[in-house]
């Protein structure tokens, strides 16, 4: 493991991009998402997907610098088509746009379809209340990323289909639930296998539809399934954000036969809403208050020394990372000079790659 500088990672993730296509707006937009997931903690959205991302570029799943494009669009309604252009500076644009008719209209309805890996779903509720915005984002994959098994099936059937919901706060600051409907994200799988560690119990099922913990037996042939959270719960509701984000915005539920299956496609129904158009900004926050100072208050289980609220560990563990730094595992930091190599940047070497560090 070594910290890297989150600046210094940033512009060399975006020159990554740079060289293989990407205009400068593109390569900083996907290069400052992921290493702000890996900021926040979630090293699962961060650069370890660079060479993930690359590979689906040169495979001819991605387009370059696409522009959205609009479907159809009234006051408070997007439909847009993302032309497979890349998630991040798709969804950065009609985030724009969603926000901009909330905060002119009271609220937006954006129905998003083809577009890439959206990376780290949390981002755009965050963006979303950095403007005064509530949001509620429904997300799937149309037939790539199938990795979930049902409640009482033993194999992939479904994506991990997150959601995500955000709330402003004072202080400019927000609260934000963000999680997948499996009991984990399968990026947090690829850590613990790039790490060599194993997972806990009752995360995943082999290939055999036994369970295991071991992230190996995950990804080697026949692959195994991720379980849904909360058993029958988490699969109802992966289920009906499928039909959400898939099928109601056109761009599919998740089937492996699908005409975009072929590559990873998340497609989004977010619902924003301006806070001040409902309810006064006072007794919204007042009461946001109350409830936060009731809920913490309660008497801590063993070995809690805080109960957090949503998005709080993320925040913590900001703070933490912007000053010792972002810490790669080796396997990660290979992939990632081999992908830099690979898309023409010259003396990538280990003394380069130090320079890097934090
Ligand atoms: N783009 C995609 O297709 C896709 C698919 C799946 C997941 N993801 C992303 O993967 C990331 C990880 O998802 P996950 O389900 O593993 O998240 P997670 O389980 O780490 O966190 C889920 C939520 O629980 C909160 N939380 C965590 N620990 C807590 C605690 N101790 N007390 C109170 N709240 C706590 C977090 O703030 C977060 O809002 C997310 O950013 C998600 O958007 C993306």
């Amino acid at each position: 493991m070594k910290n890297f500088n989150h600046l210094k990672l940033t512009k060399f993730i975006s020159n990554i991009f740079l060289q293989s296509g990407s205009n400068e707006e593109e390569s900083f937009s996907i290069a400052d998402h992921l290493v702000d997931s890996n900021l926040v903690g979630h090293d699962s959205h961060g650069v370890i997907r660079v060479s993930k991302y690359i590979q689906w570029l040169n495979d001819g799943n991605i387009k370059l610098n696409q522009s959205i494009k609009i479907i159809k669009e009234d006051n408070s309604f997007l439909h847009i088509d993302g032309n497979f252009g890349y998630g991040q500076p798709i969804a950065k644009q009609s985030f724009n746009l969603g926000i901009k008719k909330a905060k002119k209209n009271g609220h937006c309805i954006l129905a998003l379809k083809n577009l890439g890996h959206i990376g780290r779903v949390g981002a755009w509720s965050e963006m979303a209340a950095l403007n005064g915005c509530v949001s509620v984002l429904f997300v799937n994959t149309s037939g790539f990323g199938i990795l979930m098994a049902p409640h009482g099936g033993t194999d992939r059937r479904l994506s991990a289909n997150p959601i995500a919901i955000g709330i402003p706060i004072e202080k400019n600051d927000y609260l934000v639930l963000d999680m997948a409907t499996s009991v984990v994200a399968e990026g947090k799988i690829m850590v613990a296998k790039n790490k060599g560690s194993k997972l806990p119990e009752g995360m995943i099922l082999d290939g055999y539809g036994n369970p295991t913990n071991d992230p190996i037996k995950f990804y080697s042939e026949p692959v195994g399934s991720i379980l849904p959270f909360g058993g029958h719960k988490g699969f109802g509701l992966a289920f009906m954000i499928d039909i959400l984000s898939g099928a109601l915005t056109g761009g599919n539920s998740s089937h492996p036969d699908n005409d975009n299956s072929h590559s990873l496609i998340n497609n989004t129904l977010a619902i924003i809403m301006d806070t001040q158009q409902t309810v006064s900004n006072n007794y919204f926050q007042n009461d946001i208050n109350r409830l936060t100072t009731w809920v913490k208050d309660s008497p801590k289980a063993d070995n809690v020394s805080e109960i957090l609220l949503p998005g709080e560990i993320e925040k913590n563990t900001k703070k933490e990372r912007l000053i010792n730094g972002v810490p790669l595992d080796d396997q990660t930091i290979k992939d990632i000079k081999d992908t830099a190599i690979l898309v023409g940047i010259k003396d990538v070497d280990n003394d380069f790659i130090y320079t890097l560090l934090n």
